[in-house]
C-alpha cells in the first residue's frame, strides 16, 4: 500500500516536472514599451513601443530576443503559435533591401554573424553548419543569388542555412478573391505574419494588417526542431540586417503561445505607428505644394481684386428703362480705351459741363467724349430719352450724337469728332487766322439751317438752348455744325461763370427766359446774339470794355444810330466784305435779339432772309425792342437747391415750356442794362 502510494507520488511528481518544464509560456505585446527584451546591434525599443531592428544605416544588423529560453521535453507534443506585425520601410532614396527573420536560436548571441544577405543570422563559417542551431522564417527583400533566392520579395524557412528549405514570393491567400494576392514587403505598411508549429510541421502565413489570417498557410514544411535543438532549449526573437540596400525594419507587436487555440490576437489599434520615412523626402514636395497653394491663393486673390477693381473702374449705371436705348449705349470700358483712359493729352476742351476728350474707336472712327458730372439721377430717364432722340436728328449741319454712357454721378456723351474745333477759337484766339466774310456767311447759313431743322424739321420741336460760337463746331471742310444741344441744363457753376444753368450763356439769353422759360423765340434770340458775335468778332458781353461798348446788342444799335452800322463789324475781317450781306446779318442780329419775343422772326423767316428769298422788314434802331439789352446773370453763390442739383425735368420738345422757369428762379436780373 505504501509502495503503491509511493508510486502514485512518483508519477505525480514526474508529471509535475513535465508540466513545469513544458512551461506554459504565453505573452502578447501590442507594442514593446513594457517588454523586457534583449537587444543588440542597432536594435532597440523606440519610444512609443516600436521595436526597431535596423535603422537607416548600411551594413548593420540588430537582434531582439526574449530573455528567457524556451524549453521543451517531448518532441512529439512540442508546438507553438506566434503572430507578429512587422513593417519594412525603404530608406528614402534607396530601393530598400535585405530583411528580417523570426528566429529560433540555441544562443542569443548572434553578434558574430554578418549583416547584408546573412540577415544577422550566420557568418561565412556558420552558414550551412548544423552547429549553428538556428531555425528562421525570413522575410527577404533582396535577391541573394549565392543563397538561391527566388526573388527580392520572398518568404522562406531556413534551417541552419540561408538556403531556404522552402520559399515562396510574399503573398497571402485571399478568401474573397479565392486566389493568392501578392504582398510587397517593402511597401512600408504593416504586415502580419503567423508561424505555427505542430506535429513537426511549420506553417507560415502572411497578410496585410486589415486582413484576417488566411485559412491556407503560405508555406507549410516539416521541420524537426528536436534535431536542430538537441538541448531542447531555444531562444525566440528577431533579427534584421541592412547592406548597401537599406530599410528601416520594425516589429510592431508580437503574440506567442504554446497552443494555437490560446494564441491571443494582437490589437491592431494599439500597435505603434510606423514612422513615415517618406516624410523627409516628401518635405520639399509638401513645401512645394504649400507654396503652390499659396501662390494659387495669391493669384486667385489678385485676379479677384483685379476683377473687383475693373468692376469698380468701369462701373456703369444701367437701368431697365435704358434697354430700348441699347444701340446708343456705349460701355464705359470702350470709352475708357478709346480715350486712352481719359488721358489729359486727349482733352479737346473744357466747358461749363466738363471736359471733352478726343477718342478713337477700334473701328478707327474718331469721337469726342464729353464727361458731364452731375448729381441728379432723378429725371435722368427723360434726359437720356431726349439725348437719344437728339441722336436720331440727322442734319448735315449738326454734330452727330452717337450715344451715351452713364456712371454714378457722371454722364458721358459721345459725338462725332470735329477736326477743326469750335468757331470761337477762330473768332477770339489770336493764334488762328481770322475767317473771311465769305467763310463766316457760310457758317451763319449752316447754323441757321440746322436750327431751322431743329425747330421745324423733326416730329417735335427741339430747342437747342445754348447757341453760341463755342457750340458751333467746324468739320474738315469748315462747314458749321451745331453741337452741344440741350447741354445747358448740365451746367456746373464752378467751371465757367459765363454760362448759366439750364438757360444758356449770358448775352445769348432772351430777357423773358427768366420768367417764361425756353421756347423757339429764346433760341432765335441766341441765334441773333451769335450773328452779331460772328460778324463783330467779339462776345455779346465784354465787361472789360467801356459802358457804351460793353453790350454788343446795344453797341451795334448805337453804331446804326450813328449811321455807321458797318463800323461794328470785326476789324479783322479778311478779304472782301459784301456790305449788303454784313448789313443784312447785323440787322437780322438786332431783329432776332429783339427784347420783345413776339417781334422776333421765326427760324423759317431767318433762313429766307439769309438766302434772299424774303426781304428783311423795314426796321430802324428806334423800332420797339431793338437794341434793348437786359442781361441775365445767375447768382454765383448758389445754394443746394441750385439748378445743377435740380432734377433734369424740362422737356426738350415743348415749344412753350413755361414750367422750365424753375431752372432760372435763381437768376437775378442784373442792373447793368438799364
Ligand atoms: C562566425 O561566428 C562564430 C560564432 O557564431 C565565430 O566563432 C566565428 O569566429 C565567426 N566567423 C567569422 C569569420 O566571423
Ligand atoms: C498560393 O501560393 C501557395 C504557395 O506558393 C501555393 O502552394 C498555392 O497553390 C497558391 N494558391 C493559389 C490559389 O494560387
Ligand atoms: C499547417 O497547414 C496544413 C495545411 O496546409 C494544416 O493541415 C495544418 O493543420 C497546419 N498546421 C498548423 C500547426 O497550423
Ligand atoms: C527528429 O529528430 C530526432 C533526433 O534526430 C529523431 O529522434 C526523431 O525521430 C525525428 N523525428 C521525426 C519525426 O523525424
Ligand atoms: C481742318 O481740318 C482738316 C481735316 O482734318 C485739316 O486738314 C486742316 O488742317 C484743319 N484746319 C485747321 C486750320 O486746323
Ligand atoms: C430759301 O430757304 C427757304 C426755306 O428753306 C426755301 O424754301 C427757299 O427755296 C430758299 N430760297 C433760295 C433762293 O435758296
Ligand atoms: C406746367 O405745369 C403745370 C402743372 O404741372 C401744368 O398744368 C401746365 O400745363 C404746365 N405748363 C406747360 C406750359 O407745360
Amino acid at each position: 500500500m505504501a509502495q503503491g502510494l509511493h508510486l502514485i507520488w512518483m508519477i505525480l511528481c514526474v508529471h509535475l516536472i513535465c508540466i513545469s518544464s513544458q512551461q506554459e509560456i504565453e505573452f502578447i505585446y501590442n507594442g514593446f514599451s513594457q517588454a523586457d527584451l534583449y537587444t543588440d546591434g542597432v536594435a532597440k525599443i523606440l519610444t512609443k513601443g516600436l521595436l526597431q531592428l535596423t535603422d537607416g544605416s548600411g551594413q548593420k544588423m540588430g537582434h531582439a530576443f526574449l530573455k528567457k529560453p524556451f524549453e521543451f521535453n517531448s518532441p512529439g507534443s512540442f508546438s507553438f503559435s506566434t503572430h507578429f506585425v512587422c513593417a519594412l520601410v525603404p530608406k528614402p532614396g534607396s530601393t530598400g533591401g535585405h530583411g528580417i527573420a523570426f528566429v529560433l536560436s540555441a544562443s542569443m548571441d548572434l553578434t558574430q554573424a554578418d549583416a547584408t544577405s546573412f540577415l544577422g543570422l550566420f557568418n561565412i563559417s556558420t552558414q550551412g553548419s548544423p552547429s549553428s542551431h538556428i531555425v528562421a522564417v525570413e522575410l527577404d527583400t533582396a535577391l541573394s543569388a549565392e543563397f538561391n533566392d527566388i526573388d527580392k520579395n520572398h518568404v522562406g524557412i531556413d534551417v541552419n542555412s540561408l538556403i531556404s528549405i522552402a520559399s515562396t514570393p510574399a503573398a497571402y491567400f485571399s478568401e474573397i478573391e479565392g486566389q493568392n494576392e501578392s504582398i510587397n514587403l517593402l511597401s512600408g505598411r504593416a504586415i502580419q505574419v503567423w508561424v505555427d508549429y505542430r506535429g513537426g510541421v511549420l506553417n507560415v502565413s502572411l497578410a496585410p494588417l486589415k486582413i484576417q489570417k488566411p485559412s491556407r498557410p503560405l508555406l507549410s514544411r516539416s521541420v524537426n526542431l528536436s534535431e536542430t535543438f538537441p538541448d531542447k532549449k531555444l531562444f525566440l526573437g528577431f533579427s534584421g540586417a541592412t547592406g548597401s540596400l537599406i530599410s528601416y525594419q520594425y516589429i510592431l507587436g508580437w503574440s506567442f503561445s504554446r497552443n494555437k487555440e490560446s494564441l491571443q490576437a494582437l490589437d491592431v489599434t494599439k500597435l505603434p505607428r510606423v514612422p513615415s520615412h517618406k516624410a523627409k523626402k516628401k518635405k520639399p514636395a509638401t513645401l512645394l505644394i504649400i507654396f503652390l497653394v499659396l501662390l494659387a491663393i495669391i493669384v486667385f486673390l489678385a485676379l479677384g481684386a483685379a476683377y473687383v477693381y475693373m468692376r469698380w473702374k468701369y462701373a456703369e449705371v444701367r437701368e431697365e428703362w435704358e434697354k430700348e436705348y441699347g444701340p446708343h449705349r456705349f460701355s464705359y470700358k470702350a470709352l475708357y480705351d478709346a480715350t486712352k483712359g481719359f488721358n489729359k493729352d486727349e482733352i479737346l476742351g473744357k466747358g461749363g459741363f466738363g471736359e471733352v476728350y478726343k477718342g478713337s474707336l477700334p473701328s478707327n472712327e474718331l469721337i469726342a467724349v464729353k464727361r458731364v458730372s452731375h448729381n441728379a439721377e432723378e429725371g435722368m430717364k427723360q434726359f437720356v430719352a431726349e439725348i437719344v432722340s437728339m441722336g436720331n436728328l440727322k442734319h448735315k449741319n449738326m454734330v452727330p450724337l452717337l450715344g451715351y454712357c452713364r456712371r454714378k454721378g457722371e454722364l458721358l456723351l459721345v459725338s462725332e469728332y470735329m477736326p477743326n474745333g469750335s468757331l470761337d477759337q477762330y473768332l477770339f484766339h489770336d493764334g488762328k487766322p481770322p475767317f473771311s466774310w465769305h467763310q463766316r456767311f457760310v457758317i451763319i447759313k449752316d447754323i441757321a439751317s440746322a436750327l431751322h431743322y431743329m425747330h421745324t424739321g423733326a416730329l417735335q420741336v427741339v430747342l437747342h438752348r445754348d447757341i453760341k460760337a463755342s457750340n458751333v463746331m467746324l468739320d474738315a471742310e469748315f462747314n458749321g455744325r451745331l453741337g452741344d444741344f440741350g447741354m445747358a441744363r448740365f451746367h456746373d457753376h464752378g467751371a465757367d461763370p459765363a454760362t448759366t444753368a439750364a438757360v444758356g450763356t449770358i448775352g445769348y439769353m432772351a430777357p423773358e427766359l427768366a420768367t417764361m422759360g425756353a421756347c423757339t423765340a429764346t433760341d432765335v434770340y441766341g441765334f441773333g446774339a451769335f450773328l452779331l458775335e460772328i460778324t463783330c468778332g467779339r462776345r455779346p458781353v465784354e465787361p472789360g470794355l467801356s459802358a457804351e461798348r460793353r453790350y454788343l446788342v446795344k453797341w451795334v444799335c448805337e453804331c446804326w444810330k450813328m449811321a455807321s452800322l458797318l463800323g461794328a463789324r470785326d476789324p479783322r475781317l479778311r478779304g472782301e466784305i459784301l456790305a449788303e450781306e454784313v448789313e443784312l446779318v447785323l440787322k437780322l442780329g438786332l431783329l432776332c435779339t429783339n427784347g420783345v419775343a413776339d417781334l422776333r422772326p421765326s427760324m423759317d423767316e431767318v433762313v429766307q432772309y439769309l438766302n434772299g428769298s424774303l426781304k428783311l422788314p423795314d426796321i430802324s434802331p428806334d423800332s420797339p425792342g431793338i437794341g434793348s439789352f437786359t442781361p441775365l446773370v445767375i447768382g454765383s453763390n448758389h445754394n443746394p437747391a441750385s439748378p445743377s442739383t435740380k432734377p433734369l425735368s424740362a422737356s426738350f420738345y415743348s415749344s412753350s415750356s413755361a414750367n422750365d422757369s424753375t431752372f432760372v428762379t435763381h437768376s437775378i436780373v442784373h442792373g447793368h442794362g438799364r
